[in-house]
């Protein structure tokens, strides 16, 4: 107690807002900028304009985000989200799961995409938007860039056709400069629209025409390049093959040979027909690996003016070949030029161009191999540094050729969700793209330092003398380990004088490993001290598909994973190794942990109607919410019949509810006031804060979760109740954002934060009805709470907030910071809790009293303090969750946020007052008690003749 008091002091002396500094950035803090796991065909190596040597890597992901990577180090230089933020979610999620496309050409300067309803050019160097448009009610169904020059532009300027699926196929060009459409083709035929590609000197409209109960034939159609008139048009009887769109295995590329290439549903022939002439060549394929063949695809080069040699890859389960064929222009046949073997492993393939000359690469599980399409002789092959064990999705890779050598990079992405470069073999960087699919993350658990923080704990609640007893016991039981410390000594001492940081804080908890699980079956360990490097990631989900986490619970050693169908996979944090797993019970909506003293963790599923799994035998209390729409409260002992029961009145929605963090602390029971007097904080460990909607009208309750009781309500008119409404509650608070009306009369429509203070009474010194209650033991109360008294102010704020939490810390002295992710400028900010103080003056300018406080004059607008900003000047996009935990240190708290991007740092909302700062030099201090022995020992023999001197000449 006596320890808490005087850091309570500590803390109190120094100012409460701390900014992260510049020379902090990536020392406390990390951030994996991520783009999501790249697409094929959307992904390639370009040059970001004529002029420059270097390519870089573009990508539009599964997550819709378009990116630009640096080969030579995975770093972005770019990336724009082409998410429409104006959609709902439900249309957002749509949206994603529509195709998107992405083209660009080497000789012009932008990169153009399609998602939706959307087509939209890039400059291709920064990703400045150069023009968008869209067509309201269609779908972008295929997209290309017309490589041949128009005289209107600049050569670096390169017109686009797109081809639209809505009540009509619609083929557009756009203006390369301002996106204007030239021409536009319907369709008025009812075929399905399928695709559009171009030649040197014509444009193709493709699409399946139905036969009934039969198949599809593919329809051609040539549109004039500068009227989109059409020409010449002929059907392919190909309807005893094509099914639907996705038995056409190949449709282009832009250059001088379109292709159009399907197959029969069993795989056994393949037929292909050269674009612009009706003949259809038949391919039968050579099943030689007796096994099924799973998939086949065909590979092309997209320039314009390369030759006409095309590639077609067979994968069954374990194995994979491919053969290339050339194309006859004048005789408009197709022969087969060479074969390339069969490997009993997984290989992709992927097309690169010189000039004329296109090159294929095959990339295995362990080798890498390039060879020409023109003959089979292998240019390059190289075997994996670091063989991957993880299936390779698809890979793009660029080729140079010197004389008889070349060199090889390519990019490949394996099943995992990892995006590797691989240099001729040996590994460059790795992007880990899954992690933007973090569902769930937390901090390991570290079982020495909760040790340690026990031991702690004991001694903070003892007297004095059994305190230093227990401490002497307990530094004598240390001692085991001291010929250990003795040894690695030295270099501990060499390390702290020399290294960034005075105190090495390891061994407070800053740097623990966190666990994340993502949508793809995944879980990784990021280390916080290598700034979130993956210290292992392995596949945990057992089937395919979304992986649908809910929560991660860890104890001392391991960590287990809780889905959504009511599976749990336990891992070895150290190791990643899989300890044990269960299988699939009921559709589970949350997981609720009850702590219980002493022993692990109990998990209880929550169904979707709201009502617990299992009953355990022991204390606990769960709030859930059911699909009903009604809050229940349940022990944990009983899932029959709820405790009570909470619904909300006729035609509310309930659309969250919010509890008291696990860990809330508080350290102190009141507020001291400027005159001494005390106001008492309503402690109610069991706080709940449900908030529901209904039209344009959002209520707050908050219910005493063991009984139910409902101790306040408020509700706020004129809301948009379609953007996110966060809320969090702690200790004697709880704070709200939403976008709605004015705060004060005559004011526009705004993002307002609420904050609510909960007090006994509204007078000091005063403890209301509880006074002589020592404690909330509510349920077995005969009387109903008291309810408490609350003061509330409204702040405008500059810009929506999407999820907010509150800083944690040991013992809860440090004063708190409100952590707020804000998704219109991509930063995280910790708002200090005193600046949210609703008792600050209205209208006037604060009393001596009332400055003494801390408080200041109220403004309703509320802006962002530069030195707010956790994720200082970082775009950090995308963040969903944020999530916050204590160190043993505690003027610190860590930080975590995941969702899209991946942020940790650490925070200090009382400034590091009990850590030694950057600027403090050890070795400086060191120098200086050396300097003044020195000093000592040289002037003391001087100082003691001078005295002895002086005593002779007095006596003398
Ligand atoms: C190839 O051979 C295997 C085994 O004989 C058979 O199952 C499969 O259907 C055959 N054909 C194809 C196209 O996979
Ligand atoms: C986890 O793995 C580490 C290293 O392989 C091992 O030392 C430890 O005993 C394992 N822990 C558990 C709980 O299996
Ligand atoms: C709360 O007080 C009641 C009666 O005053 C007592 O029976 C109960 O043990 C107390 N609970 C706690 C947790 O102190
Ligand atoms: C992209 O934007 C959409 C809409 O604003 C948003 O919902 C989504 O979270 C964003 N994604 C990322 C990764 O930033």
């Amino acid at each position: 107690m006596r320890l808490q008091a005087a850091l309570f002091l500590l803390a109190a002396c120094v100012p409460s807002a701390t900014a992260v500094f510049k020379d902090e950035v990536d020392h406390v803090d990390f951030h994996h900028a991520l783009l999501g796991i790249p697409s094929v065909d959307t992904t390639f190596f370009l040059r970001p304009s004529a002029s420059s040597s270097a390519s870089l890597l573009y990508t539009l992901s599964e997550k819709s985000i378009l990116g630009a990577v640096n080969p030579r180090d995975g770093s972005i230089v770019w990336r724009q989200n082409i998410t429409r933020s104006s959609l709902s979610a439900a249309q957002q999620q749509q949206q994603q799961q529509q195709q998107g496309f992405l083209r660009g050409s080497d000789e012009s300067n932008t990169v153009v995409s399609a998602v939706g309803a959307d087509v939209s050019s890039w400059s291709a160097v920064d990703g400045k938007l150069v023009w968008e448009n869209r067509f309201a009610g269609e779908t972008v169904a295929d997209l290309e860039v017309l490589e041949f020059e128009d005289a209107s532009h600049p050569a670096t300027v390169k017109d686009t056709i797109a081809l639209f699926a809505g009540a009509v196929g619609t083929v557009r060009r756009f203006d390369g400069g301002s996106g204007d459409v030239k021409w536009e083709f319907k369709d008025q035929s009812g075929d399905l629209p399928f695709q559009v590609l171009s030649s040197p000197a014509e444009i193709y409209y493709i699409s399946l025409h139905s036969v009934p109960s039969k198949g599809y034939k593919i329809k051609i159609t040539s549109l004039d390049p500068l009227t989109g008139k059409p020409g010449q048009q002929y059907v392919l009887s190909s309807e005893n093959e094509v099914a639907g769109p996705e038995s056409v295995l190949f449709v282009g590329a832009n250059n001088a040979s379109p292709l159009v290439v399907w197959a029969d549903k069993l795989h056994k022939t393949l037929k292909v027909n050269v674009i612009g002439s009706k003949q259809v060549h038949t391919i039968t394929i050579d099943n030689e690996s007796g096994e099924e063949i799973r998939s086949i695809t065909v590979h092309a080069s997209r320039k314009l003016n390369s030759l006409p040699h095309f590639l077609v890859q067979y994968e069954t389960e374990s194995s994979s070949w491919a053969d290339v064929y050339h194309v006859d222009l004048k005789a408009s046949t197709v022969s087969k030029a060479y074969h390339l073997p069969r490997t009993q492993e997984r290989s992709v393939f992927a097309t690169s161009n010189k000039d004329a000359n296109v090159y294929f690469t095959r990339m295995s599980e362990s080798e890498a191999a390039v060879v020409s399409s023109a003959s089979h002789g292998i240019l390059g092959r190289w075997s994996l540094q670091s063989p991957s064990t993880e299936r390779p999705l698809h890979a793009v890779a660029e080729v140079v050729v010197k004389g008889d050598s070349v060199a090889l990079r390519s990019a490949v992405v394996t099943e995992s969700g990892d995006w590797h470069l691989i240099q001729n073999g040996q590994s460059g960087w790795t992007r880990y793209e899954a992690l933007a699919g973090a569902l769930a993350a937390t901090w390991v658990e570290a079982d020495d330092q909760e040790e340690l923080a026990h031991e702690l704990e004991v001694e903070g609640h003892q007297s004095l003398l059994g305190a230093y007893f227990h401490r002497v016991k307990r530094h004598v039981r240390d001692l085991q380990y001291l010929p250990d410390w003795l040894r690695e000594l030295p270099s501990r001492v060499i390390t702290s004088v020399f290294s960034d940081e005075v105190t090495n804080l390891d061994s407070f908890g800053i740097n623990m490993p966190v666990i994340v699980a993502t949508e793809n079956g995944r879980v990784y360990a990021l280390d916080t001290g290598k700034h979130g490097a993956v210290a292992w990631s392995v596949k945990a989900a057992e089937g395919q598909g979304t992986w649908d986490v809910r929560t991660i619970v860890t104890q001392p050693g391991s960590a287990t994973v809780y889905v959504e169908d009511g599976s749990s996979v336990t891992l070895n944090t150290t190791s990643g190794a899989i300890l044990s797993r269960t299988a699939p019970t009921t559709k589970t909506k949350s997981f609720a942990v009850v702590k219980q003293d002493a022993s692990s963790p109990v998990v209880i599923g929550v169904k979707e109607d709201g009502t617990p799994l299992d009953a355990i035998n022991g204390a606990g209390f769960l709030v859930t919410l059911g699909d009903d729409g009604r809050v229940r409260g349940w022990t944990a002992a009983d899932n029959k019949y709820p405790v009570w029961e909470f619904a909300p009145p006729e035609g509310q929605r309930i659309v969250r509810a919010t509890a008291r963090p696990a860990h809330d602390p508080v350290a102190s029971i009141g507020k001291v006031l400027g005159d001494r007097s005390v106001l008492y904080k309503y402690l109610n460990p069991n706080l709940a804060l449900v908030t529901a909607v209904s039209g344009s009208t959002a209520s707050f309750y908050l219910l005493d979760a063991i009984s139910g009781q409902l101790l306040h309500a408020s509700t706020q008119r004129g809301v948009d109740t379609t953007q996110p409404i966060p809320s969090v509650i702690s200790e004697n608070w709880f704070a709200y954002s939403f976008y709605g009306d004015a705060v004060q009369e005559g004011d526009a429509r705004g993002y307002q934060l609420v904050v609510a203070e909960l007090y006994e009474s509204p007078t000091p010194n005063d403890r209301g009805p509880l006074g002589s209650a020592s404690n909330y033991s509510s349920l077995f109360g005969a009387e109903p709470l008291p309810a408490p008294h609350v003061i509330s102010q409204a702040f405008v704020i500059p810009e929506p907030i999407s999820h907010m939490t509150v800083t944690q810390t040991r013992q809860g002295i440090t004063t708190r910071q409100l952590l707020c992710t804000l998704p219109a400028s991509n930063s995280l900010i910790g708002i200090p809790r005193p600046v949210l103080d609703p008792r600050r003056p209205v209208g006037r300018d604060a009393t001596a009293l009332e400055a003494e406080e801390g408080l200041f004059k109220y403004h309703p607008f509320l802006e962002f303090d530069g030195k707010w900003y956790i994720s200082h000047a970082r775009d950090v996009a995308g963040l969903s969750t944020v999530l916050s935990r204590p160190t043993l240190l505690e003027s610190t708290s860590l930080v975590f946020a995941f969702g899209g991007d991946i942020f940790a740092s650490r925070v200090n909302p009382s400034q590091a007052f009990d850590i030694l700062g950057k600027g403090f030099s050890k070795l400086q201090l060191v120098l200086t008690v050396v300097a003044l022995a020195v000093g000592v020992v040289i002037l003391a023999p001087m100082v003691r003749r001078k005295q002895i001197n002086a005593v002779w000449k007095a006596s003398s």
